[in-house]
């Protein structure tokens, strides 16, 4: 189109930085105003002190004053541990210190609304004892004109002495800028002022909260994770200024943000190029459309989600069966049933009980569940219950199965050479999870093994008429240099993080071939950019089974809001909580009924879908199903939840689908200005725009106090079951017995989509909810 080479202004930006250069001498007017335009009105410019690409004025990138943008540096990160626990320590050696800028011009670029990009080159200089070239692209892209496009590339640097392996991208921010996303981030409210690593993995036990994280972490496999350890992580983030900044999909090497600069973020990346975008919105709603247009909008989730519960049970058909029918008899709405022991179930010894683990070998166990097909069908035909079932990414050895197997999937995928591989033994990269566990993880790189396991997954599992299934791990892959994936790009650390991308594609592209889009409900915890067009459900993953901030029930609010802002629309999480830890003498944590119902809570006035888990040691936790009282409890969240319906699914058809807004959604969302509302992380949250929740996250406490965001006391807050109303910016406190939390319709919205809820509320105003 109308730009291409012109050398006069490329004089003139590059003059305007001399700061940057040693070689350069020259010098020019220090306002000296020079642009480049780049289409769709996105101007390159430059002024005597920053280089910065505005649109109709507004900046959408600059440089910071006296700072390289492009940096880099020598060492391999250090990386230890197994099993999906990985403590990474970052090593810097040889960082370069300068930068000069020697030359901007444009060049062809074929995926840009121009036909070229403009380019900004020179050297990075003393990097250990040597420099290295360095370019930087920026184009608007011809398929998303709302926004520029980088590429930074940095491989052209040559010093066998020093090998440059990581590159550095700076750009300017300032201390009022505030930040969420980057994926499960479940510790902080925004990210500002705090170093992020990019990484998926085991969260952990405790990450941060103690006495557990210590306990876990003395062992030194990392078991017990930090405040930065994460199921889910993504190189993406939303502002309070309405930037959005994105890798690429295909950029899956380990990043790092660091907002720890009052002036500057710092995207640390593990490779010698990176490509992404930035744009800025009106807002953070606007901003998160613009993320969500690149990386993809979750599919529909089916309606049969709404209808009521998924119970998550184990031990066997006739148990299943009483359940369920204890519950119809209760009026528990019942959407499904969720049967992980589906495969079977083998103990390993415990400190003071043995705990229960799955047979990873996909097809129904003989003992459990005899007639598992007829079982399923039955379920459904006789009380309309959906079932649910289990896969994960391993395949373990099944041949010490007690009560045998009909294929040993583990045999067949090792003769086939479908697992991930390791070059030290040459077979199999065997992840050991106890005794009776050692299991490959398959290997999804590999053409032969996705058609082979396509097939498994369609012929026993998807084949008895189940509804869909957890869809476990994805953050396993080892890291070690002797780790051979079938097609890797790189090495073993960068295929990594593309691993739950992979997993997510695989188990969507089966429910296309299977026309399942309206039935099948496929739940992960590990996912990527991009994973979100491919799951209809996120599941927050492994918590305690306790009240904590970073690891219990809190944290469930905190990853749901930065999942939210990262793309991912629709989540929810194990009701009750997951991780019981019975193993140290001083120290158990194991559910109460308290925890369980109010967690029931949480989940009908916050996710998208309403699913209880056992835990990891059944028995020594509260079930609903436990008796009179917990059943009851767990069935009034489930018609709350129910009652909920027609309003989320407004939302999710008028806002998730089409913008790619999330249902939860952090208060700073709606209050960028709001000092206090950016530092909301647990305590509150919008569900779509016309409800504010403030959910009960401590036991034994009955009334909660809660800021009502909104500057200048504009705004009203209709407290839905005392009807009081009040305004906005100022903290209040309401009471919350059981079975009612704090929900607040804002303005006084009201729809008829709201109406089932306010029914609820009204029929269950003198109710009072149980724990016994
Ligand atoms: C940008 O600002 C300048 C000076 O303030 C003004 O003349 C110009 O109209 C503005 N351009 C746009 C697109 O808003
Ligand atoms: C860094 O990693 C690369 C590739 O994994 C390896 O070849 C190299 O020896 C490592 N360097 C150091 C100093 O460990
Ligand atoms: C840079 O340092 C390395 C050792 O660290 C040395 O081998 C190399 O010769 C040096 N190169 C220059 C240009 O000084
Ligand atoms: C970041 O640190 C600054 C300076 O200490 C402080 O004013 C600001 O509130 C902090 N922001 C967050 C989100 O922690
Ligand atoms: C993580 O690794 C670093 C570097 O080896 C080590 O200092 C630290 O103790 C490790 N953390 C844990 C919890 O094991
Ligand atoms: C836009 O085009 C690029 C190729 O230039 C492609 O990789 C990307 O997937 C496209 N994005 C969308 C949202 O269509
Ligand atoms: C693995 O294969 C390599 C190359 O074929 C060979 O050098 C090495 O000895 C083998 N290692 C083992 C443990 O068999
Ligand atoms: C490969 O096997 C060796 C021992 O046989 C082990 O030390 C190493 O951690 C294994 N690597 C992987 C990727 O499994
Ligand atoms: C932890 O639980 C076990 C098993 O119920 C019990 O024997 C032990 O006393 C408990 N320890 C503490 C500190 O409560
Ligand atoms: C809130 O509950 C606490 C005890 O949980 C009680 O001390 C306090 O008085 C209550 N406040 C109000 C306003 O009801
Ligand atoms: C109050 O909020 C409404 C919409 O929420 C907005 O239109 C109005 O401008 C606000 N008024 C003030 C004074 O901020
Ligand atoms: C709930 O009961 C209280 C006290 O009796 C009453 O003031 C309030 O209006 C009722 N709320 C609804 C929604 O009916």
């Amino acid at each position: 189109m109308h730009i291409m080479q012109r050398p006069a202004l490329v004089v003139a930006l590059v003059a305007a930085f001399p700061f940057f250069s040693l070689s350069q001498q020259a010098v020019l007017p220090t306002d000296a105003i020079s642009s480049l335009e780049l289409g769709n009105g996105f101007v390159l410019s430059s002024s005597s002190t920053a280089l910065q690409i505005t649109q109709a004025n507004l900046s959408i990138w600059a440089t910071v004053h006296d700072k390289p943008f492009i940096s880099a540096s020598a060492g391999n990160d250090s990386v230890e541990g197994s099993n999906g626990a990985f403590n990474i320590t970052q090593v810097d050696t040889g960082r370069c210190s300068g930068q000069s800028m020697t030359a901007v011009r444009y060049v062809p670029w074929s995926a840009s609304i121009s036909g070229g990009a403009a380019e900004l080159s020179g050297h990075l200089l003393g990097c250990g004892n040597g420099t290295a070239p360095y370019a930087l692209y920026f184009w608007v892209p011809a398929n998303l004109t709302d926004r520029v496009a980088f590429y930074v590339d940095i491989s052209g640097s040559s010093n066998p002495a020093q090998p440059l392996k990581k590159l550095y991208f700076s750009y300017a921010s300032h201390a009022g800028e505030d930040f969420y996303g980057l994926g499960a981030q479940a510790s902080f409210a925004s990210l500002k002022n705090q170093s992020i690593p990019v990484f998926s993995r085991e969260q952990g036990a405790g990450r941060g909260d103690e006495p557990l994280t210590s306990l876990e972490n003395a062992s030194g496999t990392f078991a017990g994770g930090d405040k930065f350890t994460a199921y889910t992580a993504i190189s993406s983030y939303i502002s309070t200024e309405g930037k959005v900044f994105y890798l690429s999909e295909k950029s899956t090497g380990y990043a790092n943000f660091d907002f720890t600069e009052p002036d500057a973020v710092t995207v640390r990346y593990d490779s010698l190029s990176v490509d992404g975008a930035i744009g800025r919105g009106s807002d953070m709603f606007e901003a998160v459309s613009k993320l969500t247009a690149a990386t993809g909008r979750m599919p529909a989730l089916p309606k049969w989600v709404d209808d009521g519960a998924i119970l998550g049970i184990q031990g066997g058909q006739d148990k299943v069966d009483t359940i369920v029918q204890q519950g119809l008899n209760i009026s528990c709405p019942i959407a499904g049933v969720w049967l992980q022991d589906w495969v079977g179930t083998h103990s390993q010894a415990g400190p003071y009980v043995n705990v229960s683990r799955l047979w990873w070998n996909w097809e129904n166990d003989e003992e459990l569940y005899p007639q598992w097909d007829s079982f399923v069908q039955d379920l459904r035909s006789k009380y309309n219950v959906r079932t649910l079932s289990y896969v994960n990414v391993f395949l373990a050895n099944v041949s010490t199965k007690p009560d045998g197997y009909r294929r040993n999937l583990y045999d067949e995928a090792s003769a086939l050479g479908y697992f991930v591989q390791n070059t030290t033994s040459n077979s199999t990269a065997i992840i050991s999870s106890g005794p009776d566990l050692d299991a490959g993880i398959i290997d999804l790189t590999n053409p032969g093994l996705r058609s082979w396991f396509t097939e498994v997954l369609k012929e026993q599992v998807w084949n008895a008429n189940i509804s869909g299934y957890m869809s476990d791990f994805g953050e396993y892959t080892p890291v070690t240099s002797d780790t051979k994936l079938y097609d890797m790009v790189s090495d073993a650390f960068f295929a990594h993080d593309e691993y739950p991308l992979l997993w997510a594609e695989f188990q969507r592209h089966i429910i296309n071939d299977l026309d399942l889009q309206d039935e099948a409900l496929v739940f992960h915890r590990s996912a990527a950019t991009g994973a979100n067009k491919y799951m209809n459900i996120f599941w927050a993953g492994d918590q305690n089974v306790n009240w904590q901030v970073n690891d219990g029930i809190k944290s469930v609010v905190t990853i749901m809001g930065h999942m939210g802002l990262s793309g991912y629309a629709h989540q929810h999480s194990d009701v009750g909580g997951y991780t019981d830890v019975l193993t140290y003498d001083d120290y158990n944590t194991t559910r109460s009924a308290e925890l369980l119902g109010r967690w029931g809570e949480l989940a009908a006035v916050s996710s998208s879908v309403f699913r209880s888990h056992e835990g990891n040691i059944p028995s020594v936790s509260a079930q609903f199903y436990s008796n009179s009282s917990t059943y009851n409890y767990y069935a009034y969240n489930a018609r709350m939840f129910v009652s909920l319906a027609p309003y989320r699914r407004m939302i999710l058809e008028m806002e998730c689908a089409t913008n790619g807004w999330p249902l939860l959604r952090p208060p700073v969302m709606y209050h960028t200005s709001d000092l206090r509302a950016r530092q909301i992380s647990y305590q509150s949250f919008y569900l779509g725009p016309d409800l504010y929740v403030a959910p009960v996250l401590d036991p034994q406490t009955f009334n909660v106090t809660v800021y009502l965001p909104g500057i200048g006391g504009n705004g009203t807050f209709t407290h839905v079951w005392s009807g009081k109303v009040y305004g906005a910016g100022q903290e209040v406190n309401v009471p919350a017995p059981y079975g009612k939390p704090a929900v607040f319709t804002v303005n006084d919205a009201w729809t008829p989509e709201l109406e089932t809820f306010l029914e609820f509320v009204r029929k269950k105003n003198q109710t009072q909810v149980l724990v016994d």
